[in-house]
C-alpha cells in the first residue's frame, strides 16, 4: 500500500489536446479517492498517468514517496480494472484471477492459496472451473477484480469499472466494492462520470473539468460547499436550481420574491451597496409545502407557484414550476453549463426556467394548481454569474480559497484509447502490469511523443488537495 501524489501533473497529446491541466492531488495510504466529471475531462488520462500506460508531459508524480514518472508500469505495481475488462475466454476463472501471479512467476501452492482466498471473498468459490463464456456480467466484473487482488498491488485504479452494468447490479457492485476496499485498505482511485458513485463510494471526491481539478473534499464538502456553479451542479440528483436574481447588500431579488438573508450568507461578499447580478442555487429539497413546515417556517420564505408537473416516487415527491425572469445572459450560461454537466438544458427559447422541489411525499400539491411553497433562505448559494464562483462560502474556508473555474479549452466527444478492447495477446507488453488483456493504450505499446515530454508545468488555476 503506499500514498500517490501528484505535483503540477500535466498532460498534453501529440495533437496538442491538454487532457490534464497542472493537477495537484495528495492520496493518503489507504484512501480510497473517486475522481469524477463529465466525459472527455480527462479522468482516464490522469488514472493511466498513474498507471504507467501514459506518459506524463509535465509535473511529478510520487507512489510511496518515490517518483515513479519514468518508471515501467509494471515497476509500479498498480491493478487497474477497467471498464472493458476482458477476461480470457480459453482460461477458467481459476486461470483467469492466476494469470497476474503466473506472469510473476509465483510458485504453485501460494497461486492456489491466493487466488482460493480471492475467491472467497469475491464469492466465486462455486464457479471457479468455469469459463468467463458461462458468467452473468456481474460475474466476469468480479473475476476481473479477483485478478486485480491477487496481485496485493500498492493501489487500485478502477476506470469506470461498473458502466457496463444495468442499473441494479451496478448498485450491487458499487456496495461490493466499498466493502473491499474497506476490508483490504487499499490505496484506491476510482473513476466514474456517475456523481451517485462519487457519492457513495469515496472519502474523498476529486471533481475534474477540462483537465482542471475544481474541487477536492468529502462528499458532504462538496455538497454542502461547492467552490463553483460547476461543482454546485455535479454533485447531487436532482441538480441544484440556478436562478437569476439581484443583490443589493442583505436584500435577494429571485424571481419568486424578495428575500433577506442571513448575515452568515452574505459575510464573505464585499460590502457594497449597489445592485449586483447573481445566480442563486437552490437545492430540491431546500423547498417544502408550506402546510408541511411547523417552527421552521421563520427561516424562509413563503411564494405561490404552479406545479407543472409531479413525479410521487413513494418516498419523496417532485414538484416542478417554472419562473420567469431570465434574461438571455442568464439563459445562455445555464444552457451551456448543462450542456457540459451532460444535463438537460433549461427552456432556452423564453424567459423562464424550471424549478423542481422535492416535497414531503405526503404533499397535496396538484399539478396545473397553485401552490403554496416554502423556501430555506439559510441554504441559498449565490454564484458571480461571471467566473462561476460561490460568493456565500464562509471566509477562510479552505475550500473556498482560490478554486476558481478553470478556463481551458473545450476537448470534448471523443474517447481516449481506454475503450480499446478485443482480445490481447497475453504475452503483452505490459499486461503483467495491470492484469488486464486488451486494453493497452499507446504508452504500452511504445509510441512515444518526445514534444509532449518537453512540456513545461503550466501555471494558475493549481491547488494543492
Ligand atoms: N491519444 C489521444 N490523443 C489525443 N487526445 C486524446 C487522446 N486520448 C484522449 N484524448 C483527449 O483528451 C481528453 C481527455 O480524455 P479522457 O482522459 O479519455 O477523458 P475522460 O476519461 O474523462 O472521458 C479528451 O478531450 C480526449 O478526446
Ligand atoms: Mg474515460
Amino acid at each position: 500500500m503506499a500514498e500517490i501524489t501528484l505535483t503540477n501533473v500535466s498532460k498534453r497529446y501529440a495533437d496538442g489536446t491538454i487532457a490534464v491541466d497542472n493537477v495537484n492531488l495528495d492520496i493518503a495510504d489507504g484512501e480510497f479517492v473517486i475522481l469524477v466529471g463529465p466525459s472527455g475531462c480527462g479522468k482516464s488520462t490522469l488514472l493511466r498517468m498513474i498507471v504507467g500506460l501514459e506518459d506524463i508531459s509535465g509535473g511529478e508524480l510520487t507512489i510511496g514517496g518515490k517518483e515513479v514518472n519514468n518508471l515501467a508500469p509494471r515497476d509500479r505495481n498498480l491493478a487497474m480494472v477497467f471498464q472493458n475488462y476482458a477476461l480470457y475466454p480459453h482460461l477458467s476463472v481459476r486461470e483467469n484471477i492466476a494469470f497476474p501471479l503466473r506472469m510473476a512467476k509465483v510458485s504453485e501452492s501460494e497461486v492456489t492459496q491466493r487466488v482460493d482466498e480471492a475467491a472467497r471473498v469475491l464469492e466465486l468459490g462455486e464457479l471457479l472451473e468455469r469459463k468467463p463464456g458461462a458468467l452473468s456480467g456481474g460475474q466476469r466484473q468480479r473475476v476481473a477484480m479477483g485478478r486485480a487482488i491477487v496481485r496485493e498491488p500498492e493501489a487500485f485504479l478502477f476506470d469506470e469499472p461498473l458502466s457496463n452494468l444495468d442499473a441494479k447490479l451496478r448498485g450491487q457492485m458499487r456496495t461490493e466494492i466499498a466493502r473491499l476496499q474497506k476490508r483490504f485498505g487499499t490505496t484506491t482511485v476510482y473513476v466514474t462520470h456517475d456523481q451517485t458513485e462519487a457519492m457513495t463510494l469515496g472519502d474523498r471526491v476529486a471533481v475534474l473539468r477540462k483537465g482542471v481539478l475544481q474541487q477536492v473534499g468529502t462528499p458532504r464538502e462538496l455538497y454542502n460547499s461547492p467552490v463553483n456553479l460547476f461543482v454546485a451542479g455535479f454533485i447531487g440528483s436532482p441538480s441544484m436550481n440556478f436562478l437569476p436574481a439581484t443583490l443589493t447588500g442583505h436584500r435577494l431579488r429571485l424571481p419568486i420574491g424578495e428575500v433577506d438573508l442571513p448575515s452568515e450568507l452574505t459575510a464573505g461578499l464585499p460590502a457594497e451597496g449597489r445592485e449586483r447580478s447573481v445566480i442563486a442555487g437552490i437545492r430540491p429539497e431546500h423547498f417544502e409545502d408550506v402546510s408541511l413546515i411547523g417552527e421552521e417556517a421563520r427561516h424562509g420564505t413563503t411564494f405561490s407557484a404552479t406545479i407543472d408537473v409531479i413525479e410521487w416516487m413513494g418516498s419523496e415527491l417532485y414538484a416542478y414550476f417554472p419562473v420567469r425572469g431570465a434574461d438571455q445572459g442568464h439563459q445562455a450560461g445555464m444552457a451551456e453549463l448543462a450542456r457540459e454537466l451532460d444535463q438537460e438544458g433549461v427552456r432556452s427559447d423564453t424567459d423562464e426556467s424550471q424549478v423542481v422541489a422535492r416535497l414531503d411525499p405526503t404533499s397535496q400539491v396538484r399539478e396545473s394548481v397553485e401552490a403554496q411553497l416554502w423556501l430555506d433562505v439559510r441554504r441559498i448559494h449565490l454564484f458571480d454569474p461571471e467566473t462561476g464562483e460561490n460568493l456565500t462560502l464562509p471566509p477562510g474556508d479552505p475550500l473556498g480559497a482560490g478554486h476558481r473555474n478553470g478556463d481551458g479549452d473545450a476537448h470534448q466527444g471523443v474517447s481516449g484509447p481506454d475503450s480499446q478492447t478485443g482480445q490481447g495477446d497475453p504475452l503483452q507488453k505490459h499486461d503483467d502490469a495491470y492484469g488486464a488483456p486488451g486494453s493497452t493504450g499507446s504508452a504500452a505499446t511504445g509510441e512515444h511523443d518526445p514534444s509532449g515530454e518537453t512540456e513545461p508545468p503550466r501555471s494558475g488555476g493549481a491547488h494543492r488537495a
